[in-house]
């Protein structure tokens, strides 16, 4: 390709170049960018389309490992389904760091889905006993089956309890996953019922009210906290975070604004001296991550336009080796 030169993907296209596990290997990438300063990411940008009943955020910001420059912009249209369309859609572009010349257009769709179930996975991995083998999902929609996917990559799972708003959604994430997976998958009427007594819980729900009880949450667990991805959304009793033995965060700057922990920070049930690390500073041996199976640990996600560049990355260069996509000139250099 010309320097000049633009690929387009499709979303089947990303979604032939990039299997779990290698986003599994972006997202750390990503994190551990983050950790080492090499990764500058401006504020999320959000837009309220309320003619529209939509949202758009928009990520950027570029991780010098990769030479990237990168923007999502992802959409929530909730009248869509009235027009047959998606609820939501994603583009990511990509620029080349060093010229600034624009590289890549492709679906960002699949990508978000992937690297946030990654993200789960990644933090799990340093934070969740070694032998967890019981997840517990809140909130049966898209990330609850991510998530899974992600977790299964790293952990022994046997037991999958899932439980969400909508009761028939949860029977048919059940019924679904367990042919998916190969692995048990219940549904449960009860959130309460998904949560006691679980290795792993994963809150996947765009609830703005807390649903987790702190009276529910035992010793050893880890929870991974990846709804909250913006103001006033909240899954968990700020309870929870202040019991937590350890606080992990994605990025500290996102969380306290549009993460889980917003909600115990506003009510002073911590301050940010309680967040025990970031999650790329326990990946790169700055911080321990779980140190005694008794440990409450839990993982506060808002998603990195990194963790998004880090997976564009890896599509844009599997994509050129299987000779993929439409190559376009886009400029007139
Ligand atoms: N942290 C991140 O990086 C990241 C990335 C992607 C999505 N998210 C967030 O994760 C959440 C779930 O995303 P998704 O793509 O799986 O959405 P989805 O719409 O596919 O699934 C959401 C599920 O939650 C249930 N639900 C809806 N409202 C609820 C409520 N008030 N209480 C309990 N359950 C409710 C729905 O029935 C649905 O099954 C959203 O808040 C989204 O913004 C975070």
């Amino acid at each position: 390709m010309l320097m000049s030169e633009v690929l387009i993907l499709s979303q089947d296209e990303v979604q032939s170049c990039l299997p779990m596990g290698k986003t599994i290997q972006a997202v750390r990438d990503a994190y551990v960018a983050f950790a080492k300063g090499r990764v500058q990411l401006p504020p999320v940008v959000h837009l309220d389309v309320k003619q529209y009943n939509g949202e758009v955020d928009i990520k950027s910001g570029f991780v010098e490992d990769f030479g990237i420059i990168g923007t999502k912009i992802a959409s929530g249209y909730y009248d869509n389904h009235k027009l047959g369309l998606p609820p939501g859609v994603a583009v990511i572009v990509l620029m080349d760091l060093k010229t600034s010349m624009p590289i890549a257009v492709m679906d960002g769709t699949h990508i978000t889905a992937y690297r946030t179930g990654a993200a789960g996975a990644v933090a799990a991995d340093v934070l969740a006993r070694k032998n967890s083998r019981t997840v517990g999902i809140v909130g049966t929609g898209t990330q609850g089956r991510m998530q899974v996917l992600a977790l299964k990559e790293i952990f022994k799972i046997d037991e999958v309890w899932a439980w969400d708003i909508l009761e028939d959604s949860a029977e048919r994430y059940a019924k679904e996953m367990s042919e998916r997976i190969g692995i048990e998958v219940n549904a449960f009427a009860e959130i309460e019922d998904v949560v006691r007594g679980v290795d792993i819980i994963v809150t996947v729900t765009p609830s703005r009210q807390a649903l987790v009880k702190k009276d529910w949450i035992s010793e050893g667990v880890h929870i991974n906290a990846i709804g909250a991805d913006g103001p006033g959304k909240q899954e968990l009793d700020p309870h929870i975070v202040a019991m937590a033995d350890k606080i992990v965060v994605d990025s500290l700057a996102q969380c306290r604004k549009i993460g889980e922990i917003q909600h115990a920070l506003g009510q002073n049930l911590i301050t940010e001296n309680d967040v025990h690390a970031e999650i790329g500073q326990i990946l790169i041996g700055e911080k321990p991550g779980r140190e005694a199976d008794k440990e409450i640990t839990l993982f506060d996600s808002t998603g990195l336009a990194a963790q998004d560049i880090a997976a564009a990355h890896v599509v844009y260069k599997q994509a050129r080796e299987n000779g993929l996509g439409h190559v376009t000139k886009l400029l007139n250099t």
